[in-house]
């Protein structure tokens, strides 16, 4: 049923954990399966994204999706990171199930979420980046494949 990456990053998920102080905290959650999942950014002044953690507290296809995301917007920009959409860390993790597609968008918004709160925190705006959803079992129904 799952990718052998998929399978690795479950049993051994990257950068889980939490950051003191960070930069940006995202946490969103998805209603119908109950499932929450919390990025942290620490991002410097140049915009960078320096160090991400996740905890996650759902499945393990959000376990799996979350140690992919962080993996993916470690070391990039701000932009870079609004660029790695669920579908960017489904194909990293060379697919997902279809019931599990609305795993990886917690990743996304969780990443989204955390951008937002820097941005909030800073009084700035990021382009592209618009409020994320606290859940996001509402938008569902646009993202299956
Ligand atoms: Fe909902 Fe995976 S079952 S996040």
């Amino acid at each position: 049923m799952y990718t052998a990456k998929v399978m690795e990053h479950f049993a051994n998920p990257r950068n889980m954990g939490e950051i003191e102080n960070a930069s940006g905290v995202g946490t969103v959650g998805n209603a119908k399966c109950g499932d929450i999942m919390r990025m942290y950014l620490d991002i410097d002044d140049e915009g960078i994204i320096r160090d991400v953690k996740f905890k996650t507290f759902g499945c393990g296809a959000a376990v799996a999706t979350s140690s992919m995301a962080t993996e993916l917007v470690k070391g990039k920009t701000i932009q870079e990171a609004l660029q790695v959409t669920n579908k960017a860390v489904m194909e990293a993790l060379d697919g997902l199930p279809p019931v599990k597609v609305h795993c990886s968008l917690l990743a996304e918004e969780a990443i989204h979420a955390a951008l937002w709160d820097y941005a909030q925190k800073r009084g700035i705006q990021i382009e592209g980046l618009s409020q994320p959803k606290s859940d996001i079992s509402e938008e569902e129904h646009v993202e299956q494949y």
